[in-house]
C-alpha cells in the first residue's frame, strides 16, 4: 500500500470518507506525531491529516505565526515549490517505527486541496510546516522520506539520536522537542 500511488478522492464530504477521516485522526492522536496520509491506515486515497505547532511556526517565520497550523484535513493536496531552495532536517515516520533521517526538503511552498466540507484550502508554508506537507504528500505517492535521503549514513535509531542529544554531541544538536515525527 505505501509503494502505491494514490487515488483522488471524488467528494469529501461522504460519510465513507468522513469516517475514515475519524480513523485518520484517532490514529495520528495516538503516534503522537504531527501528519498521517490515508495509506499509512491501509486506505488507498489523496487524503492527508496534519497540524503544526506555532512554537514552530513563529520560530520560522511562516504566515501561521504564534497560531500554528491546527489539525486541518486535505483531500487531494497539490504541493507547488516557492523556491528552489532546500533545507535539511530530521524526519521519522510513523509506517517506518525507530529511524530517522536528515531529508532535504523545499523551504518554502504553496499547498492547496480540499477540506473535510469540499472548501478550498490554499496557504503558504516554510519551514518544518512545508517539510510537514511533503512527506505526507509524498505518502500518497508512494514515497517514503528514506527514498528522500541523499545520504543514507545520515540515517540513525532514534534511540541512538537521543542519545547524541543528551550529550550535546555535534552535528546532531537538537533542540526542544524538534523529535517529535512528522508523520
Ligand atoms: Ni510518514
Amino acid at each position: 500500500m505505501l509503494r502505491m500511488r494514490a487515488e483522488e478522492v471524488d467528494d469529501p464530504t461522504t460519510s465513507e470518507i468522513r469516517a475514515i477521516i475519524a480513523d485518520m485522526i484517532e490514529t495520528l492522536d495516538d503516534s503522537g506525531g504531527v501528519g498521517l496520509a490515508a495509506p499509512q491506515i491501509y486506505e488507498p486515497l489523496r487524503l492527508i491529516v496534519f497540524s503544526v505547532p506555532g512554537e514552530r511556526t513563529s520560530l520560522e517565520g511562516d504566515p501561521a505565526g504564534e497560531e500554528g497550523i491546527p489539525l486541518t484535513i486535505l483531500a487531494n493536496p497539490v504541493i507547488e515549490p516557492l523556491s528552489g531552495e532546500l533545507n535539511e532536517d530530521w524526519e521519522g515516520c510513523l509506517s517506518i517505527p525507530h529511524l530517522r533521517g536528515i531529508v532535504p526538503r523545499f523551504t518554502s511552498i504553496r499547498y492547496s486541496g480540499l477540506d473535510q466540507h469540499g472548501d478550498v484550502i490554499e496557504r503558504d508554508a516554510i519551514g518544518f510546516h512545508a517539510r510537514v506537507l511533503q512527506h505526507e504528500c509524498d505518502h500518497l505517492d508512494g514515497m517514503n522520506y528514506i527514498q528522500r535521503m541523499p545520504d543514507v549514513t545520515k540515517l540513525t535509531f532514534e534511540t541512538e539520536l537521543k542519545h547524541l542529544a543528551d550529550l550535546h554531541v555535534g552535528p546532531l544538536v537538537i533542540e526542544g522537542d524538534e523529535l517529535s515525527r512528522t508523520g
